[in-house]
């Protein structure tokens, strides 16, 4: 497939297939996302991959911790969003509220599934020694990049989870992830259900005047 194919076909899965993916797979998929680009090729990045029962066992975790200190998931703003913000933020809910089940409410059904990883057989936990400051996470970055779209290659949907990085303590604990990492994003990784109604929402993107400028 050509990467521009690739690019244009990729979105987020939001409803996995029952079917666990290789532990070869998985490796192939960090190999191609490791290809990627680092500042002096530190390669800052590392994974933990949690499968089968212990990813039932992790999200078990995640949704317990979730309801307790009611955790939302959101766009991690530091001050209060411009409009345009808000109004990219109100066309992603438009673009996907419509195939959830009638009554459903988005932010329950983003906060739920990005808990359970949308019911994915493999969740990746991207974290960075804290010895980095926070530009080496634009590496991280690079690799989850990578990763979707290697993963997209492979016949296999991915959907980055931002949210989980609220529940840092949970997860070193339960991993045994040392203390002096820090939980960046996760990776729900599977086989996509490509009949699932919510799977066939594909979010929009701004104009290419709006988000850049020529000189
Ligand atoms: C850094 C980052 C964090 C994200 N966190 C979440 C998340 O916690 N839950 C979720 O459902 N989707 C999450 N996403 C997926 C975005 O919502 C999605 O990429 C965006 O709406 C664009 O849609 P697309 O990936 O289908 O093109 C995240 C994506 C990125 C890049």
């Amino acid at each position: 497939m050509e990467l521009e194919e690739i690019i244009n076909a990729r979105h987020s899965t939001r409803a996995f297939l029952d079917r666990p993916v290789p532990r070869e797979t998985v490796e192939k998929l960090l190999m191609l996302s490791t290809r990627g680009p680092s500042a002096i090729n530190l390669q800052p990045w590392e994974f933990t991959v949690v499968m089968g029962e212990e990813r039932l066992r992790l999200s078990r975790i995640l949704v317990k911790s979730m309801r307790e200190r009611n955790i939302s998931c959101g766009p991690g703003a530091v001050r209060p969003l411009q409009e345009y913000f808000m109004e990219r933020q109100r066309r992603l809910l438009d673009c996907i509220q419509p195939y959830l089940e009638q009554g459903t409410p988005f932010q329950d059904f983003i906060n739920e599934g990005s808990c359970n990883f949308y019911g994915a057989p493999a969740a990746i936990i991207v974290t960075i020694d804290q010895v980095f400051s926070k530009s080496r996470l634009v590496d991280l970055g690079i690799a989850v990049g990578y990763m979707v779209l290697a993963a997209h290659n492979m016949g296999l949907g991915t959907c980055p989870i931002g949210l989980i990085s609220a529940f840092a303590d949970e997860i070193k604990n339960m991993l045994n992830i040392a203390e002096e990492k820090d939980v960046v994003i996760g990776v729900a990784v599977g086989y996509a259900d490509t009949d699932s109604p919510v799977n066939q929402a594909v979010s929009e993107r701004a104009p290419i005047d709006e988000v850049a400028r020529f000189y």
